[in-house]
């Protein structure tokens, strides 16, 4: 049995060997394996830039300064307090970030902000006329289209979108246009009757 002198006179000449192998495998590294490695990290991690933004969203204008990286639904949210467009999975999955560029549905979480200059951004809070609401969200009171609501300023944009687009001609079609939008409540017979009932 070892000494324990002699043990602690082993592991540090055993931990010496081993930092320095590591130290030369590192010095040694091909250069090719290096930028590789530089271009992987380039590629997949875009770097903080703070840039200009000027964004027009429900017909106010505004002008900022924000992170190069962040989503429209982020900024939303974030930056503007305009927190009626929801988070839901983040990941262009459940459609509660819905939101109209230029009057087209889009999925905010998956669009970043600084690829929207010149561009019309409307929110669910910019849908109504002052107190009055827009048609769509009175047939959604009308027609129970919601449960917990979390959903629903995602699927009543969807919904509007839905009727601009002219794909209500059938219920099957109405379903299938509004099926990018999920209801965790089940609330799917209202939302469809709430669609129907404006296209008609
Ligand atoms: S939060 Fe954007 S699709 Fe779910
Ligand atoms: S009303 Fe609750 S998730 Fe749709």
């Amino acid at each position: 049995m070892k000494e324990p002198s002699e043990k602690k006179q082993h592991l540090s000449r055993r931990f010496f060997i081993k930092s320095t192998s590591a130290f030369a495998a590192l010095a040694l590294m091909p250069h090719s394996v290096k930028a590789f490695y530089h271009d992987i990290k380039d590629t997949f991690f875009i770097k903080k830039e703070i840039i200009g933004l000027q964004l027009k969203i429900n017909g106010k204008a505004y002008s900022l300064r924000s992170d190069s990286r962040t989503t429209l639904l982020d900024l939303l949210r974030e930056q503007l307090q305009l927190t009626g467009t929801k988070k839901g999975c983040d990941h262009g999955q459940c459609g509660a970030c819905t939101v109209h560029v230029n009057g087209d549905r889009v999925l905010s979480c998956l669009t970043l902000a600084a690829t929207l200059p010149q561009t019309e951004v409307t929110t669910i809070e910019g849908l109504a006329n002052g107190s009055e609401l827009h048609p769509m969200q009175e047939a959604f009171l009308e027609h129970d289209g919601f449960q917990c609501g979390y959903c629903t300023p995602g699927q009543i944009m969807s919904a509007v979108a839905c009727v601009k687009e002219g794909h209500t001609n059938s219920v099957e079609e109405i379903k299938e246009f509004m099926s990018g939008n999920i209801c965790r409540c089940g609330a799917y017979n209202g939302i469809t009757n709430a669609v129907k009932s404006v296209a008609t």
